[in-house]
Parts: C-alpha cells; sequence; structure tokens
C-alpha cells in the first residue's frame, strides 16, 4: 500500500485517535490536529500501539479559525508532505432543548462541527487536484438524518456536512480525488458517555445491534474510503450505526 499523508481533525478524540492508529497501521504517516492541552491521552493511545513520531505526530490549531487551518496545512505540508488523506473529525455537543438554546451554543456547534470542514479542506483540496490524488471523508452523523431531541445545533451542523460532500464529490471526482461521509450511530465515547445515563440507556434500547459501536469498527470504515480500492465511491454516506437507521 502507498504511504500517504494523512490529517484528521479532532484526531485526539474518541473516534479521530482509532482513525489515527488504524491509518498509521496500515502504513500511511498520520496527523492528529488538536487544540493544545488536550493530546495526552492520544499521546499515550499511540505509544501502546507502538505507533511513534515518525508514524504520527500532532498539529495544534483551532478548527473554527479559517487563517489557523491555512498555517497548519501549510506547516503540515513543508515538514511531512502534502495532506493526501483528510478525515473532517472535529465535532462537539451542546445539547439542549431549542427553546433554551443560546445563540453561543448554536455558534460553537455550527463553527466546530461544520465551519471547520470548509476551514481545513479549502486549505488541502488545491494541492490534492494537483497531484490527481485525495482523499476526504466527513464524519457526519446519524442524527444529520434522523434527528434527535435536543440536537438541532448538532443535527444542523451534520446535515450540513451531506450537502457539503455530495456538492464537493461532484466537482473533483475527475481530478482523482473522492469526497465521502461516515454517519456513525452512538460510539462509545466520551461524547457519548456524556448523555444521561437514563437517557443513554434508551438510546441504546433502540439500537437493533442492542450495543453501542466501538470506536475502530467507524475507523474500520473510513480506512476503507480513504483506501485505494474505494476510488469509484464518492459523494456517499456511509451507516456505521448497528441498524438504528437505514437509508435506502
Ligand atoms: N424524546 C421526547 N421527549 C423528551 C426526550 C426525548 N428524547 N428527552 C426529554 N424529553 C422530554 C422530557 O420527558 C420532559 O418532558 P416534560 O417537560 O413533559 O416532563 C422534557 O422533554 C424535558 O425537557 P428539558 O429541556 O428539561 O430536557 P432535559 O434537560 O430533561 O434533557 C437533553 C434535554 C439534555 C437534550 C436530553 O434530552 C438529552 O440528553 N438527549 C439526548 C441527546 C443526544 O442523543 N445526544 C447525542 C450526543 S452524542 C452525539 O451527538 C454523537 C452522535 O453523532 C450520535
Amino acid at each position: 500500500m502507498q504511504r500517504r499523508v494523512a490529517l484528521v481533525t479532532g484526531g485526539v478524540g474518541g473516534i479521530g485517535t482509532a482513525v489515527c492508529k488504524r491509518l498509521a497501521a496500515d502504513g500511511h504517516f498520520v496527523v492528529a490536529n488538536a487544540i493544545p492541552g488536550t493530546e495526552e491521552r492520544w499521546r499515550e493511545a499511540m505509544a501502546a500501539a507502538g505507533l511513534n513520531g515518525d508514524r504520527t505526530a500532532l498539529a495544534f490549531g483551532d478548527v473554527t479559525d479559517f487563517e489557523a487551518m491555512g498555517e497548519m496545512v501549510a506547516a503540515i505540508a513543508r515538514d511531512h508532505g502534502p495532506v493526501e488523506i483528510l478525515v473532517n473529525c472535529a465535532g462537539i455537543t451542546r445539547d439542549v432543548t431549542f427553546r433554551k438554546m443560546t445563540l453561543e451554543q448554536w455558534r460553537s456547534v455550527l463553527a466546530t462541527n461544520l465551519d471547520s470542514v470548509f476551514n481545513v479542506t479549502r486549505h488541502v483540496i488545491e494541492a490534492m487536484i494537483e497531484r490527481g490524488w485525495g482523499r476526504i471523508v466527513n464524519i457526519s452523523s446519524v442524527n444529520a438524518v434522523r434527528g434527535q431531541f435536543g440536537q438541532t445545533n448538532y443535527a444542523a451542523a451534520k446535515a450540513g456536512i451531506l450537502g457539503f460532500t455530495k456538492s464537493l464529490a461532484q466537482e473533483v471526482v475527475k481530478k482523482g480525488v473522492t469526497v465521502n461521509a461516515i454517519s456513525p450511530g452512538y460510539v462509545q465515547t466520551d461524547m457519548v458517555m456524556a448523555i444521561r445515563e437514563d437517557v443513554r440507556r434508551q438510546i441504546v434500547e433502540q439500537i437493533p445491534a442492542g450495543r453501542l459501536a466501538m470506536p475502530e469498527e467507524v475507523a474500520d470504515a473510513v480506512a476503507f474510503l480513504a483506501s485505494e480500492k474505494a476510488a469509484y465511491i464518492t459523494g456517499t454516506n456511509l451507516a456505521v450505526n448497528g441498524g438504528l437507521h437505514m437509508y435506502a
């Protein structure tokens, strides 16, 4: 397999860390984007997996800051080579019913979960097109399509990612660049474990698989869409949700 340079935004989070491990295990050089001070567990996970500094690196920067992302992508290109695989994985929740939602809770979720996809992709796309090869995998959510009580902000942002994915996919497929989304269901991460226990139990009861997903199960799907073999798959939305929602 050809070694590529991969950038994973939100790379130190629950899904992000699993994606980093999987892409590095596949032989790629993986850069995890993070906010400074959040990387300790990621470092431990990489060390435990034997994925040291010549297989992985950290790149600090706030995905809501367009200029900062430009500088980060340029620094990665200088130090490691141009980004060939981009996994837009940065995401937060500010779950609250709409009638209690503040403008700040709306804006922060839209900025981190949706603006981030523009802010980073805009800076990597030209080099992918020039080289005639690129893979962009955007992490959406089952709740993009299904909606979720308490998530008007999150569901709107994640649904926005799906429209972005299908549009950009059409623009760049002739240039060898694919753009796909993955919609995880409820995954065993800090984000999901933060849901009130009784609410979470009710959600798990609705999942036909009867359990949460493991982050590695999402990472395996990312690895496939990022691979050479997925060259003819673009603009799709791959569900990894244990049967919670079936699209077709
Ligand atoms: N469906 C229907 N009614 C609900 C409800 C639900 N899921 N949850 C709460 N309610 C009702 C309550 O029964 C209550 O009704 P009454 O006033 O008639 O008694 C009312 O709504 C309570 O409203 P509150 O504003 O007080 O809500 P709350 O504080 O109890 O809880 C919430 C609101 C925190 C948003 C809670 O509903 C919640 O945590 N929901 C889950 C959100 C969720 O799934 N988040 C996913 C996070 S992980 C993720 O996002 C990853 C991914 O991609 C899947």
